[in-house]
């Protein structure tokens, strides 16, 4: 019988020979930003290149490496992208006609997987291995255990910049088909600005939260402008998909103690982190934050059990029925459902809780008006208007479930920009809903 540390030895190879057991059709994964495998999948992108494979396809969700075979066009049919969630390759890649997407909503993906995908491999990185022969997945649990179970391979890249999650998701070596040992920073946000609106949006919202609720903060500057506000709370708690640096802070300052919740209490519930070096040295070793898989995490059956439970995420455009289009402009692809309609709903069966859907009234410097009598043609409705429950601008809080389309219009021309609002009441007299 092996140990561990020998079966390591065994494991260990280069990226290129890797990328050399993989043939033509297979199937690979990779789960979200920094579980991704750059080195691993330049190889692969490199013998597609050299028309040693094709018709190989890659999953990915919310690319944050600049991994070049998306941006590669004529890569196509080759390696091609399919993406669970657009990062800004991916969306390169859907925008230009050479990368796919599968709509979703997040916490159905590992569902999706074991139901229907197999892995020829599935490739994540992990923190060095740990005295009993475990890696951990670090900064990511999300579908990982889905796509471990699905993989016929499983390839690791072996970071020593990984910090190593306690209560997250674990692979023991005896599990892994190859591993290569890399040492390159992990990617990391730039910290959001906070300018003057959004610090408007983050009071309005903050006013209306209280001490001891469990908050969901989503991807985006007006999120973390939120979390910024929040810190004069007392007795917070946080259950979230993606956990951010504003909540790092949150903790720091003491607004953060998880003390009031109904599950998991004393511990920060997540799935997946992206943010600063600072935020990873914070869950490097931490037993107070729990990478959970997403098809738990984000279950609003799941959410909605800590009380008061308020989500708070970002939209692109909204119309006067409260349609939140988060993830295209128009026609335009930005990004994916994500966990947005899961947190909404999740919060919306809470004791207590709420869901705010918060934007600056105008994009690209006051010219476009983001509450829109319709959408813009094109555009993807990611929360429903029977779902949506509060929007926030600058200007205000509309408050739309339960509301009939008369009252919602009104509420909403009324927190649009000032420049907007007699256009949008002429079109909304003109519909017949202004009653
Ligand atoms: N019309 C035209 N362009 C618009 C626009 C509109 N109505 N609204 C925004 N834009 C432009 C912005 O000007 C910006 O352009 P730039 O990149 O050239 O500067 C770009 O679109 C992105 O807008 P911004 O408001 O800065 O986006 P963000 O980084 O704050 O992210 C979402 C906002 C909605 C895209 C993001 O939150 C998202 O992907 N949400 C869906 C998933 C989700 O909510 N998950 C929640 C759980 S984590």
């Amino acid at each position: 019988m092996s140990d561990f540390r020998e079966l390591y030895a065994a494991k260990r190879t280069s990226a290129e020979e890797l990328a050399s057991r993989v043939e033509s059709g297979w199937l690979i994964g990779m789960d979200a930003g920094a579980s991704q495998t750059p080195d691993i999948i330049s190889a692969i992108a490199a013998r597609a290149r050299r028309d040693e494979i094709s018709g190989v396809k890659v999953q990915t969700l919310l690319d944050v490496y600049p991994l070049e075979y998306l941006a590669d066009a004529s890569l196509f049919g080759k390696l091609t992208s399919e993406a669970w969630f657009s990062g800004g390759g991916s969306r390169k890649a859907v925008n230009g006609g050479y990368g796919d997407i599968i709509p979703n909503y997040y916490r159905d993906i590992p569902g999706y997987i074991r139901r229907m995908y197999n892995y020829d491999a599935f490739c994540v990185s992990v923190s060095p291995m740990d005295k009993h022969g475990y890696f951990s997945l670090a900064t990511v649990s999300s579908y990982c255990p889905a796509m471990m179970e699905k993989a016929r391979n499983i390839f690791l890249e072996v970071n020593d910049c990984q910090p190593r999650a306690v209560c997250g998701t674990q692979i023991h070596i005896s599990q892994v088909a190859g591993l290569v040992e890399v040492s390159h920073p992990i990617p990391t946000l730039p910290p959001t600005k906070l300018d003057e609106t959004s610090s408007v949006i983050g009071g309005l919202i903050a006013e209306r939260i209280g001490d001891g609720a469990c908050i969901q903060l989503g991807i985006g500057a007006i999120p973390d402008a939120v979390g910024a506000a929040l810190a004069s709370k007392h007795d917070l708690g946080i259950h979230t998909e993606m956990f951010t640096d504003s909540m790092v802070e949150l903790i720091a300052c003491g607004a953060v103690n998880n003390s009031k919740k109904q599950i998991h209490r004393g511990q920060t519930v997540t799935t997946f982190a992206l943010g600063s070096q600072r935020m990873y040295d914070y869950i490097d070793d931490n037993p107070g934050i729990a990478f959970l898989p997403v098809d738990y995490v984000n279950d609003p059956n799941v959410i909605c059990r800590n009380d008061n439970m308020v989500s708070i995420n970002a939209a692109l455009e909204v119309d006067l029925w409260g349609q939140v289009c988060a993830e295209s402009v128009g026609t335009k692809h930005m990004s994916g459902t994500g966990g947005q309609v899961d947190y909404v709903r999740g919060a919306c069966q809470s004791k207590g809780g709420k869901s705010f859907i918060a934007f600056t009234s105008t994009a690209k410097g006051g010219t476009i008006s983001k509450i829109k009598s319709i959408l813009t043609p094109g555009a993807v409705v990611t929360t429903s208007k029977n779902d949506v429950d509060y929007i926030v601008t600058e200007y205000g809080v509309a408050h739309l479930r339960g509301e009939p389309l008369s009252s919602r219009a009104r509420q909403l021309i009324a927190i649009a920009h000032p420049d907007f609002r007699d256009e949008l009441r002429f079109e909304a007299k003109k519909r017949g809903i202004l009653l």
